[in-house]
C-alpha cells in the first residue's frame, strides 16, 4: 500500500521529516518533495528509481498523471513499436491477452516499489516503461545513464475531466461510492494541488516545457486531441518514435487496424480486461470507463469548473500551452 510507510529507509525517513507535508482528502500524510506530492512508500520507489534506473537509449517511457489517459498510451505505443511482429498472426497479439499495464509496467509503481531493484537486462529492447514521475524528477535517473537519452511521450488531459475520471476510478477500486463531502474534499485537494503526484501544473508544464527544449526526445500529447484526431496523432506518435507508417502501411489500413485494436470498446471488451487483474492486483476492468472528452460536465457544477479553470489557466499563463 503506496499510502504507507512501511518500505521507507531511515534514511528516507530522515528526508520526510524535513520536507513540506500536508494530509490529503483522505487524511493521509502527504510530502513535497523538489515540487511533487508523494506518500512515504511512493516517495521511497522514486528515489530508488533515481539511484538505479538506468535505461537503454533504445526505451521508451510513457509519462503521464493518473487518470490522464495512460492505459491508451500504452497500448497504442505497444501496438505501434510491436507492429510488425503481429502483422501475420494479429490474433497472437499480447494486447488481446494482457492488460497494457502488464505490457508496459510502471518504474515507481511496480518495477521499483517496495524496495525492489529490477534486473532490466532481462527485457527485451526497445522496451517500454511509463511513469507518474515529473519530468525533473525521471531527468535525475536517466541523465545518469551513460547511452543518449531515450524517448519520452507524454500525455495530458484537462484537470476537470482527469479529476472526474479519478474519482469514478477509486469508486470503482474500492466498490462503494464515496459521498459528496468526499468528493468535494478530493476536488480541493486538485484545486490545491495537494494529491499524489500533484500539482496538476506542475505536472504538465515539466513535461510542456521539456517537449519545447528537447523536442527530438520529449512529445508532448493531448487526451482530447487524440480523441479529436486520432489518425493525425497516431501518426506523429510513430513519427517521433522512428517508427513512421509506410505509404504502403497506410494504404493497407494498418492505422485504422492500431486505433481499433487499442480503441476503449475492444480493450474494454476482451477477457482479461474485463474479468483479470493486473499483476500488482488490480482489477483490470478498472481502467476502462466511458473515455468521453467532457464528461466533468455531469459531476461539476459550473462554479466548480470555473474555479479550477482559472487556477489552471493563471498557472499556464505565459507557457503557451493553452487548453
Ligand atoms: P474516463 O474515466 O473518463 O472514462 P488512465 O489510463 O490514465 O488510468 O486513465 C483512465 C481514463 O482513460 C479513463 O477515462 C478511461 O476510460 C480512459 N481510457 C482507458 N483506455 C482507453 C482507450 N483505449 N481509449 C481511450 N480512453 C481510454
Amino acid at each position: 500500500n503506496y499510502m504507507k510507510d512501511d518500505k521507507v529507509s531511515q534514511e528516507t525517513k530522515n528526508l520526510i521529516s524535513t520536507l513540506p507535508s500536508d494530509k490529503d482528502f483522505m487524511g493521509y500524510a502527504i510530502y513535497n518533495y523538489k515540487g511533487c506530492w508523494y506518500y512515504p512508500n511512493t516517495l521511497q520507489a522514486v528515489l530508488d528509481v533515481q539511484k538505479h534506473f538506468r535505461p537503454r537509449d533504445t526505451d521508451i517511457i510513457l509519462a503521464s498523471l493518473p487518470k490522464g489517459g495512460t492505459t491508451w498510451l500504452k497500448s497504442l505505443v505497444f501496438a505501434l513499436v510491436h507492429r510488425e511482429k503481429y502483422q501475420e498472426n494479429p490474433q497472437i497479439h499480447p494486447l488481446l491477452s494482457e492488460n497494457p499495464h502488464d505490457l508496459v509496467p510502471f518504474l515507481e509503481i511496480e518495477l521499483y516499489a517496495g524496495n525492489q531493484i529490477p534486473d532490466l537486462t532481462k527485457f527485451p529492447s526497445p522496451m517500454i516503461y511509463s511513469t507518474h514521475m515529473h519530468l525533473n524528477t525521471l531527468h535525475e535517473a536517466t541523465k545518469k545513464s551513460s547511452s543518449s537519452p531515450c524517448k519520452v511521450v507524454y500525455v495530458c488531459r484537462d484537470i476537470k475531466d482527469t479529476f472526474v475520471s479519478g474519482w469514478h476510478y477509486r469508486n470503482m477500486l474500492h466498490r462503494t461510492k464515496m459521498d459528496q463531502a468526499t468528493f468535494e474534499l478530493m476536488f480541493d485537494g486538485y484545486c490545491k494541488g495537494i494529491l499524489l503526484y500533484g500539482p496538476y501544473w506542475e505536472h504538465v508544464l515539466g513535461y510542456w516545457k521539456g517537449s519545447l527544449e528537447d523536442g527530438e526526445n520529449v512529445l508532448f500529447l493531448k487526451y482530447e486531441e487524440m480523441i479529436e484526431e486520432p489518425r493525425v496523432q497516431v501518426k506523429r506518435l510513430a513519427e517521433f518514435l522512428a517508427c513512421p507508417f509506410t505509404e504502403e502501411e497506410e494504404k493497407s489500413g494498418s492505422v485504422d487496424e492500431i486505433l481499433k485494436l487499442c480503441s476503449l470498446r475492444n480493450l474494454s471488451n476482451l477477457d482479461i480486461n474485463r474479468n483479470g487483474t493486473t499483476r500488482i492486483g488490480i482489477d483490470s476492468n478498472v481502467f476502462f470507463r466511458k473515455g468521453e472528452v467532457g464528461d466533468w460536465k455531469n459531476h461539476l457544477t459550473p462554479q466548480m469548473a470555473k474555479k479550477i479553470d482559472e487556477i489552471v489557466e493563471c498557472k499556464l499563463q505565459g507557457s503557451g500551452l493553452v487548453f
